[in-house]
Order: structure tokens, then sequence, then C-alpha cells
């Protein structure tokens, strides 16, 4: 093995010290544009498929250490459907989270940025009025003549309390159309966004309504001062105009029904170390369903539980996203758990996506030499495995990733045109893609110039 270079490990002073200054100046750039005063035009985007819910188009996140620009995630590119579940797996330290964390823009920051790239997302804001503010879808009944009517009801202040008029009598305003959930209607615009060009105050409308995140440990989500029914009934009093700290726990009250829990309105006046693990993971996810999402982030949901209840939480997922209709991004280590849930799977390696296709495409024609390698790590209870296999070496250094295959190091496939340059994502079907040499002919013949 070639002997490695005292100066490949080290960095001199004088070079530290420009490494710090040049990432402070990039750091404070990619700040000040994520608080700019930027207007909407400048981040409303369009869907380059309709049918899809979220396309991430060569999305970039560095991290900006003392020991140099990692890139975690490194030039991204894949598509979630509308109301599907894609499956996001790969070996611990492939960007997994912080692709899924740039969704929210919660990466941390300064020293995580979105350095460039699009990560679209079909949303549907509130209509607004010249004012701005939303405008309210008004109940109508039909009078005398069959002819649809105004409803009116008596105005309340934000007690409930009914408002007077100077002579003591009720008055009375039109009256606002409540949904099934016991919520106010209002009328909605179907709007795509460019998450990564929005700055932070425009995405915390988006935050918590229309993408939320179950993470793996619920009790470091929770608030352990506040009770169940104060946090449930926060997201609603945050997302939704109007809503009454009445009307929001009798939301929650529902939320909590839906995911499983017996005598709801007992486990809103809980505290969250009250509940089991299991338990407060469904109060994540009715947290998460508050506001009728278009998109769940689940990121490793059921590995700090036990198997039975990983199996129960699982079954949750699958009732609800068929209920919501809305899309789930699962991201977990367990390949057993994809192969159940998913629609379709993504395979990352060291930031980049190496393979992509439907379920069925993954785990019956795997293709990518790093995914069949995942795949004979694993136990099959169908197959009958001698040895169960590991993958070889190491992931390459994130700060100083190879001008080649980053796979080539551990590769048992590798050949003459994997010394080029790192292969591209390139189709083998219309729902399967995969970035290798043995699948890109033309660029592999032609000596890895892809
Ligand atoms: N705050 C940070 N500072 C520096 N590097 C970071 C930071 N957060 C993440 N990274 C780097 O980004 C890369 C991707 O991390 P990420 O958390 O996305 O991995 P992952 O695929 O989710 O792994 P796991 O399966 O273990 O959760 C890693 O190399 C990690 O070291
Ligand atoms: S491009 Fe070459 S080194 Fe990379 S995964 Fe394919 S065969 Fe292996
Ligand atoms: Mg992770």
């Amino acid at each position: 093995m070639e002997k490695e270079k005292k100066s490949d490990r080290y960095i001199s002073g004088a070079e530290a010290r420009r490494l710090r200054r040049d990432n402070k100046r990039e750091m404070l750039r990619l700040e000040k544009r994520k608080k700019a005063h930027i207007g909407e035009g400048q981040y409303l985007a369009r869907m380059k498929n309709d049918q899809n819910l979220v396309e991430f188009e060569d999305l970039n996140v560095y991290f900006f250490t003392d020991g140099g620009v990692v890139k975690s995630v490194n030039g991204v590119s894949f598509d979630i459907p509308s109301g599907k579940t894609v499956g996001v797996i790969g070996e611990s330290g492939c960007g997994k989270s912080v692709t899924a964390l740039s969704l929210l823009q919660l990466i941390q920051a300064p020293q995580g940025q979105i350095v460039s790239g699009s990560i679209r997302f079909k949303t549907n804001d509130f209509e607004r009025d010249d004012s701005g503010s939303p405008i309210p879808v008004y109940e109508y009944a039909p009078d005398a003549d069959g002819k649809p009517a105004p409803v009116l009801t008596e105005k309340t202040d934000k007690r409930g309390k009914p408002v007077l008029d100077p002579d003591g009598k009720p008055l009375f305003v039109q009256k606002q159309l409540i949904s099934e959930d016991g919520l106010p209607v209002f009328e909605m615009v179907d709007k795509t966004v460019d998450i990564a060009k929005m700055p932070v105050a425009a995405l915390q409308k988006i935050r918590g309504r229309d993408i939320t995140m179950i993470f793996q440990e619920p009790m470091t989500s929770l608030n352990p001062v506040f009770t169940i029914g104060w946090q449930l009934d926060e997201v609603t009093l945050l997302h939704v105009p109007g809503t009454t700290r009445k009307t929001a726990r009798g939301h929650s009250i529902k939320m909590l029904e839906l995911v499983g829990m017996a005598i709801p309105e007992k486990v809103c006046g809980q505290y969250p170390h009250e509940l089991s693990g299991g338990m407060r993971q469904r109060v994540m996810i009715a947290m998460a369903l508050a506001c009728k999402p278009k998109l769940i982030i689940a990121d490793e949901p059921t590995t700090a539980l036990d198997v039975t209840i990983q199996a129960q939480i699982l079954e949750l997922l699958r009732n609800i996203k068929s209920q919501v209709g809305c899309g789930i991004m699962l991201i977990t280590h367990d390949l057993g758990v994809i192969a159940e849930m998913a629609d379709y799977v993504v395979v990352m390696y060291a930031g980049k996506v190496v393979e992509t296709g439907t379920t069925e495409e993954i785990f019956a024609a795997a293709l990518h030499p790093y995914t069949i390698g995942l795949q004979r790590s694993i136990l099959s209870v169908n197959k009958k495995v001698g040895r169960l296999q590991s993958i070889a070496g190491q992931v390459p250094n994130p700060i100083n990733m190879p001008d080649y295959c980053y796979y080539r190091d551990r590769c048992k496939s590798a050949f003459s045109a994997c010394g080029g340059k790192p292969p591209r994502l390139c189709k083998v079907s219309d729902t399967h893609s995969v970035s290798c040499y043995l699948y890109d002919k033309a660029a592999g013949e032609a000596g890895g110039e892809a």
C-alpha cells in the first residue's frame, strides 16, 4: 500500500487560517441569502413532472468546518411522486438525514448550508386578500326559493363570548365553513416553490404544516415541560388562522384517536415522560398529521422501538398514508422496512445517489455493486445464506473526495473506465437509474469520460 504522506493528513497553520477565513466569508454570504427579504416571485418554480410532489435537482449541501469543506450532499437528484413512499437507504454518514433536513432548511447553521441546486415542492398556500389576510370560505344553505343564501352566526370574541352591538343585541356575521376535522376552511391556491431559494421566514408556513417530520427518538422532539395536549394544540393554533384553544383541543383529540390512542382526553393532560416510547411515537405521528401534510419525512422512525411496536408503528404509517394521501420520505437502515413500506427506493453512497428505482427493481434486479453489497449484508428468511457478507473498505473522507467513482476503492467489479470522472446517474428503464460505468456503456467505452 502506498505510504500516506504526513502532508496529506495535516494542514499548516497558514492554510488553516486561510480556510477559516474563506469558510467564514462563504457562510456569511449564504446566511445572508436565507434572511433576505425577497418577493415570492424569486422562489416560485415549476415542476418538471406534475405527478411529483418533490423534485431534488443537483442539490449540494456542505458543512464548512475548520478541517475543510464536508460535501455531505453532493449533487443529489431524485423525485418523490405525490402520495407515494420513497425509501432512502445507505450506510451511516452517506447524507440521508442532511438531504431530508434540507427540505425544511433545518441543517445545522451557519456551518451547514445549501450551496446550490433546487428542491421543488408542490405546496398549497392560503389565498390572500389585498391586506394579506387569508380569505375564508363561507357556509351557504338553500333559502325559501331554494337559492343558496349565506348562513349567519353570532359573532364571538377570542374567548367564545358573543360580541354585542351598542344596544346590547348580539352581532351576526357570515358563518365560515368548518371542515370535517372541526377547523375553519380558507381558500387555497396551489404553488410550486423552490425550497433551496426560499428565505427562512417564508418557509415557516410550510414547516409543520405541508412538510412534517418524525424523528428517531420522540423524547428529543417533544418538550418535556408541556403537556401532550398543549404541544399538539400549538401546531393547529400556529398554522390554521382563526382557531381557538377549544377547537384546537378538539382537533388534537381527533388526531390522537386517529393514531390509535385509547382515552385521548387523558393523554392530552399527560407529560411526555408519562408515556411509553411507542405512545410517544404515536403522539409524534399525530402531531405530524395535525395540518394534513403533503409530505411526512420519517427519519428512522422505528429504530428506537421494540420489534413488535415497530410493526405497529409501520402499520399505522401505512394506514395513515392511505387516509391522508400524503407522500412519505422514509429513511432507514432496515431494508426489510423499505421492502414492506416503500414504492420507490433511493440508494445513497457518500453524498451521492447511486441507484434509484421501484422497490421491485431494487430488490429483484439491483444493478449497482453497492446496492448488491448492501443486500448481501442482510439476513433473508426466503434464502439459505451461508455467511453474511459485509462490504469491505471504508467510505472516502468527505473532506477529500476522490475524483473518480467514490465506490471504486471498495468495488469488486471495478474496471479500467472506473478511473475516469465519477459516473453520472443514467436511466436503464423509465423508473430505474444507476450511476455505474458497467451500465453506462458509451461512457465506459470512452474511458470513463461521462
Ligand atoms: N453538523 C455537522 N457538522 C459537520 N458535518 C456534519 C454535520 N452533520 C452531518 N455532517 C456530515 O454530513 C454527512 C452526512 O450526515 P447524515 O447525518 O446525513 O448521515 P446519515 O446518512 O443520515 O447517517 P445515519 O444513517 O448515521 O443517520 C456525514 O459525513 C456527517 O459527518
Ligand atoms: S463505476 Fe466502476 S468502481 Fe464504480 S461502482 Fe461501477 S464498477 Fe464499481
Ligand atoms: Mg441520519
